[in-house]
């Protein structure tokens, strides 16, 4: 925070990564017109293209930033050929480094289906799940798990023998993202679309792996602290196919790591796609606020994608200030947002190609910035 104003760090990063940001920075521009911005905005380079060019991943004024920023927005992160020499992507480090240098521990994922959005499935546009039923967020556990860089090769002469990941769970990363999610569900406005009861799901393998037990056994014990919200409990391999099924019985699910990653991607195919999945990485002091897409390259500098999944973590990340700070000048902005985006989806003028529509990315972005400026304060 400088001069009542606070630091956004940027990094457009690779691929689609920067096309998406122009227009969620366009967006808060338009969020911040009529009054002095309560925030400043400022763009570093990063990701694996940015390694190409410089061997690189980010440079320190970037770093700096990142660890400094009052928030963080990425684009994307990851381009073809971009690898460090350990065999992981270019850009790690502005992504899974970040999660484990500021401790960012809970990934949010909110899963909302707008009115006005359509399910691609099987190259067909149609109205699969109603918004009316799908309106959960999933927390995913974002520091442990399979995760943990405790992995690696066993080789005899050249050869690979064994490869080995080792999956941690420890009892402070579960207790802390699990009572993330409780904390979440009590603050939420709402219960479960299909009876309004505030439930946390628990999603884990407990009836297999002992770290899942444990996770288990620590969800119980944190549970005890809320009682007015409902437990529940869903192996992983079933909750996939409740989620496809029975979406407006959940609420807020708590995940870990790996497990996390998996259904978040399934869960944004109810939402509409993965253009509609915002995420939150949140940690006590920090956040780093992104569109789960990816860097997509297939479709980098055609302006074709769907700019919506940056709008939401634009609103995330306003809330989450807004929230953390008990300042109005985020929050406020932050409901506009919501607004504008629930009304352009609905008069369907926005669709871009993975909506079956032609709109494109910059194209969305002026309609965005447009209905922004039409919202009443
Ligand atoms: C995500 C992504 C990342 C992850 C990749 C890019 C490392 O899939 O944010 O879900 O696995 O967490
Ligand atoms: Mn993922």
């Amino acid at each position: 925070m400088k001069d009542g104003a606070y630091e956004i760090a940027v990094f457009p990063g690779d691929g689609t990564g920067p096309e998406v940001m122009r227009e969620g920075l366009k967006v808060l521009d338009a969020l911040a017109e009529g009054g002095p911005a309560p925030w400043t905005v400022s763009e570093y380079a990063g990701g694996g293209q940015y390694f190409l060019r410089t061997g690189r991943e980010w440079d320190a004024e970037g770093e700096a930033a990142a660890r400094r920023a009052d928030a963080i927005l990425l684009g994307a992160v990851g381009w073809p050929g971009a690898t460090l020499p350990n065999g992981d992507i270019a850009g790690r480090a502005l992504v899974l480094g970040l999660r484990e240098s500021l401790d960012l521990f809970a990934n949010v994922r909110p899963c909302r289906l707008y009115p006005g959005v359509k399910h691609r499935i099987s190259g067909e546009y149609r109205e699969v799940w109603s918004p009316k039923n799908v309106d959960m967020v999933i927390v995913r556990e974002n520091t442990e798990d399979l995760y943990t860089p405790a992995r690696g090769r066993l080789r005899r002469a050249d050869e690979t023998e064994v490869a080995v990941d080792t999956r941690i769970i420890t009892r402070k990363g579960a207790e802390r993202v699990i009572r993330y999610a409780f904390e979440l569900a009590r603050a939420r406005s709402r219960g479960a679309p299909e009876d309004g009861v505030r439930r946390v799901t628990c999603v884990d393998k407990a009836n297999v792996m002992e770290g899942c037990r444990f996770f288990r056994e620590t969800y119980d014990r944190v549970a005890k602290e809320y009682p007015e919200i409902e437990r529940d409990y869903a192996y992983v391999d079933a909750f996939t196919q409740w989620l496809v099924r029975n979406p407006e019985r959940f609420n807020v699910v708590v995940a870990t790591n790996m497990m996390g990653d998996i259904i978040t991607d399934l869960a944004a195919v109810l939402q509409g796609g993965m253009g509609f999945a915002s995420g939150g990485n949140i940690g006590a002091e920090h956040a780093m606020f992104e569109p789960v897409h990816g860097s997509a390259p297939k479709y980098a500098g055609k302006n074709q994608v769907n700019p919506f999944a940056t709008f939401l973590a634009v609103e995330q990340m306003l809330r989450w200030l807004g929230d953390r700070h008990g300042d109005r000048r985020l929050t406020e902005p932050a409901d506009r947002l919501e607004r504008a985006v629930a009304r352009v989806l609905a008069d369907g003028r926005a669709q871009t190609y993975d909506q079956g529509g032609t709109m494109t990315t910059s194209g969305a972005g002026d309609l965005l910035a447009a209905a922004v400026r039409g919202e009443a304060r």
